[in-house]
């Protein structure tokens, strides 16, 4: 019987990728997705796997463990936007953390053998050294990254074997443009239009950018290991800084315009670039997606 997975959050960006990775990989999945910010195109089997178009902060979800008795978690249904966080921060913790206390819950009631969860870079707030590793002290700058934080302690307070994977900034195909934490979808999507391109603030903030499908490789590994009770950082661990990237993706898309720059926004980390050692030692040979290889794959992807 092959073990089954319910993954909240299945039809977005990340998750539909650990959905395919899960499913080429013999596992048995159940998704629970409201599809506020998710979608059926993103699921390639979706024949193949059972969905419940709920929002797990209002349903039933005892009643839906109950049938599909899980052996493993994978929580990443989530408020995901940093702004939408500082205007919204009831909604952003109601998610967050209300509704991961609530699922929480029930995991233990049915035992679950494994949760894995996607905590974010957001935790750490301006680092004060680089690259950040998990012993960095914690001060988010912004309500998701508080949200994201406070999710990490009750799961460590709770009695079910866990990983906690703080990954940094996501890119890939699916990724949607629309959202302001998605940049290399955003200068894909106006690239690709031949449109004119906006960096907030001088363009000289560092990011390291992890691409999808090593997070959905990192998260099977997860599973299978015998890992536990860890939080853990998932990254490249190399920085580039925004200039570098239009620049990078401006020579693969053959754009020719010139950036404007605007204001930078609040509660936007200056630089972070997370440390991958903890990651690299427990779970051993990792493939880490080039970025440029990276974006090279990206290009001719279509991202919503
Ligand atoms: N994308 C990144 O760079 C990044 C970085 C660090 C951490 N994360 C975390 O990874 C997880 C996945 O992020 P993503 O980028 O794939 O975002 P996403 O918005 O594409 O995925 C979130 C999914 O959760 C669903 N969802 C949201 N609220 C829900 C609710 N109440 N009930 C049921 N479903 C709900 C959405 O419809 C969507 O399918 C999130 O927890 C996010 O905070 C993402």
């Amino acid at each position: 019987m092959p073990k089954k997975v319910l993954i909240t959050g299945g039809a977005g960006f990340i998750g539909s990728h650990i959905v395919d990775k899960l499913f080429e990989n013999i596992y048995s999945i159940v998704i629970l997705d409201n599809f506020s910010s998710g979608s059926r195109g993103n699921l390639k089997y979706i024949d193949n796997i059972k969905l419940y178009n709920i929002d797990i902060e209002k349903a039933d979800l005892d009643e839906i463990f109950k049938i599909e008795k899980p052996d493993y978690v994978i929580h990443l249904a989530a408020q995901t936007s940093v702004n939408y966080s500082i205007t919204n921060s009831y909604f952003d913790a109601d998610v967050n953390i209300m509704a991961t206390i609530k699922l929480l819950d029930i995991c233990e009631k049915y035992k679950i053998k494994k949760f894995i969860t996607a905590s974010s870079a957001a935790v750490y707030g301006n680092p004060k050294y680089l690259p950040i590793d998990e012993k960095h002290p914690t001060k988010p700058m912004s309500p998701y990254g508080l949200s994201k934080l406070t999710m990490e302690k009750y799961i460590q307070l709770s009695s079910i074997p866990y990983i906690i994977f703080r990954f940094s900034n996501a890119y890939g195909p699916r990724q949607k443009s629309s959202k302001e934490s998605g940049v290399v979808a955003i200068f894909d999507k106006v690239m690709r239009e031949n449109a004119p391109i906006s960096i907030y603030g001088d363009g000289a903030q560092i990011r390291d950018f992890i691409y999808v499908k090593d997070i959905a490789n990192i998260c099977l590994k997860a599973l299978k290991s015998d890992v536990k009770n860890e939080i853990i950082n998932f990254s490249t661990n190399k920085g580039i800084t925004i200039n570098e990237l239009f620049i990078e993706m401006s020579k693969i898309y053959n754009y020719k315009q010139s950036p404007n720059y605007l204001p930078e926004r609040k509660g936007d980390i200056k630089d972070s670039v997370l440390l991958n050692k903890k990651a690299v030692e427990f779970f051993g040979d990792i493939e880490f997606t080039d970025i440029k290889s990276g974006l090279k794959q990206l290009r001719g992807c279509v991202c919503i």
